[in-house]
Formats: C-alpha cells, sequence, structure tokens
C-alpha cells in the first residue's frame, strides 16, 4: 500500500524523485566556460578537493569545466533554477543583475590587479558581493584572471589601427562602447565561440587574457597580440542565495571557510599562470608581441576612457573615485 502510494506521490510529482536521502552528500555542481590549467580552472579543481577533504561524505562536488555543463548565456539562468550550484563568471556578465558591477569594465581604470585586488577588498567592493541576493544571487568572492591584451590580424599599435575591424566582445555594454570608441565593430559572442569565429573570420579580433589566448589556442588563429593591459577579466565566484543559506550551517560555514582559502591561493597563482601561457604563445612562435611606448599607450588610453562617462550614472560617481582611490598605492 505505501509503496503504491510512493509511486504514486513520484509520478505525480517528479521532484520527489530527486529527493536525496539523509545519508547522500549534497551535491554541488561548480560549471565554468574555461579550461582547467587557468586561474579559475584551478581554482575550481582545488575548491573540490578542498570541500570533499574537510566533509568527507557530507559534500560532492563535479566541476565542469570548457562550458562542458552551461556556457556563457544560459548559466546564471541554470543557476536560478537550481541546475548549477557555483559559477565563476567574469565581472563583465553581470549587467541584468547589477549596474555597479559594470565599474569592472572601465578601460584604463585599475593600473594593475593589485590596485584592483584592493578595490575589491574595499567595503565598497565587497558591498557589491552582496548587491545581487534580491535577485537571488550571491558572491561568494572574486577570483583573478589577468590584464586584458588585445589580439587581432592586424598589427595594431594606435588605436586608428582597430579601425572598422570587428572585435568579439563578453556581453557588457560598457566593452561594446569600448570598441565603438575606435570606430570598431564589436560583437557579443560567447567564450566557446571565440576560437571559431576568430579562425572563419566572422571577427577579426579580440581581447583577453593570456591564460584565456594560450589555452583556446586562439594564437593559431591570430597574427598579433597588443600588451595594452587595458582592463582585467575577474570573476566573481557566485552561488543561488537560497541554496547557500539553506545548507546546514556547519556544512555553510566549512564551504565559506574553504572558498576564503581557495580564493587566496587562486589570486596568488593568477599572475605566475597568466606569464606561463604568454611565454607558451612566445614560444609557439605564430604570432608576434607589440609592446607599446608610453606614447603609444596614452593614445589608447585616450580613445577609451569617454566610454566612462556614458556609465558613470548607472554605476555611480562615488563608486568609480573610490576605484580610481585604489590605484594610489600602485
Ligand atoms: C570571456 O568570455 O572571454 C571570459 O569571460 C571567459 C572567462 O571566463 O575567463
Amino acid at each position: 500500500m505505501f509503496k503504491h502510494t510512493l509511486k504514486a506521490l513520484v509520478c505525480a510529482f517528479p521532484l520527489f524523485a530527486g529527493f536525496a536521502s539523509a545519508a547522500d552528500p549534497i551535491s554541488i555542481k561548480f560549471a565554468h566556460v574555461v579550461a582547467e590549467h587557468t586561474p579559475k580552472g584551478q581554482g575550481a579543481l582545488l575548491f573540490k578537493k578542498l570541500a570533499e577533504e574537510r566533509l568527507p561524505g557530507q559534500v560532492k562536488v563535479e566541476v565542469y569545466p570548457n562550458s562542458s555543463l552551461f556556457g556563457d548565456g544560459k548559466e546564471m539562468e541554470a543557476l536560478l533554477l537550481g541546475d548549477v550550484q557555483l559559477l565563476a563568471p567574469s565581472l563583465a556578465k553581470f549587467e541584468h543583475y547589477s549596474k555597479p558591477i559594470q565599474i569592472f569594465d572601465l578601460p584604463f581604470l585599475f593600473n594593475d590587479i593589485n590596485a584592483l585586488d584592493r578595490f575589491q577588498q574595499s567595503p565598497q567592493g565587497q558591498a557589491l558581493l552582496k548587491s545581487m541576493e534580491g535577485k537571488g544571487l550571491t558572491g561568494l568572492g572574486y577570483w583573478h584572471n589577468g590584464m586584458k591584451q588585445l589580439s587581432a590580424n592586424k598589427a595594431l599599435y594606435e588605436p586608428k589601427d582597430a579601425r572598422g575591424l570587428k572585435f568579439r566582445v563578453q556581453a557588457s555594454a560598457v566593452l561594446d562602447e569600448q570598441f565603438k570608441a575606435l570606430r570598431a565593430a564589436p560583437r557579443k559572442m560567447s567564450f566557446a565561440e571565440v576560437y571559431q569565429g576568430l579562425q572563419t573570420g566572422v571577427v577579426n579580433g579580440t581581447e583577453n587574457t593570456w591564460s584565456n589566448y594560450e589555452s583556446q589556442n586562439v594564437y593559431e588563429v591570430q597574427k598579433f597580440f597588443t600588451e595594452s593591459d587595458h582592463g582585467a577579466i575577474d570573476y566573481m565566484v557566485i552561488t543561488n542565495t537560497k541554496f547557500w543559506n539553506g545548507l546546514p550551517a556547519d556544512v555553510r560555514s566549512t564551504l565559506d571557510a574553504v572558498m576564503a582559502e581557495v580564493t587566496v591561493e587562486v589570486n596568488k597563482q593568477a599572475e605566475v599562470l597568466n606569464a606561463a601561457s604568454r611565454q607558451r604563445i612566445v614560444d609557439a612562435g605564430t604570432s608576434e608581441i607589440i609592446i607599446l611606448t608610453p606614447e603609444q599607450r596614452e593614445m589608447w588610453r585616450e580613445s577609451m576612457r569617454p566610454v566612462w562617462k556614458k556609465f558613470e550614472g548607472d554605476i555611480g560617481v562615488d563608486l568609480i573615485q573610490a576605484a580610481e582611490q585604489a590605484n594610489q598605492s600602485s
């Protein structure tokens, strides 16, 4: 009789079929779009290792790299639906959830990753981690990748060299405007499509970090990289607010501690991994790396800086000033 009732329940409410018994570990899926030997890829694996070591039998973490579970465009929705529990999208991908987070895309805002880090650790930077809770997303920490460089099938020394070229951009209005300011044509495209887009000429160039260029083999399809350091690709590790708050308190505090430890480690290693990737691109010998003179770099800054004005209303002038302050001990 009981068996029949249960069967009827499972048929009527398929969700019952997914209920875990008390002994089952809590399942945490961590999806991301990059390769495993990048800063984010390594961070996700370290989180799995430490979480499973510290909470044996209590949590099971599955890591899905390379857009293998969800790619750009679908992943936040999946997080809100509970189909995945952890993501670390680049800070360029939050504009539908928080306008102030657009600050991280403003070109030539941070002198280097240390300045970016100082802003992230400031009260204003920490407040942004909590700024999307009303929408169901909680930020657990910032992970670094690195400074962005330009790439193209033509040598880019000065802004005018980019004119008329099609550049792949992440889904970010700021980055769209950044390339429009160069009189180039931005094309929003998911990360998984970048290599093919460049190979087939759908786009002629892009911007990214050395680790993303190297791990996606972009040096096979781009003749030139310009070391511009004009912005950064960094991440916010996010979870579903309800899921995280619903974890047993001891599990949640252990996972918070693991996340804090992993964050320190990722942020220590990011520069080393990017430098190694840059060297692999040099060793491949298929493309040229252009080093800008200070005067040339100033020209890029002057061309891109007007973008700030367009977004200061959405981002907030005070927040931009706080971010600029973070450059002071660079
Ligand atoms: C990109 O789309 O270029 C990056 O956000 C990918 C990543 O996660 O580093």
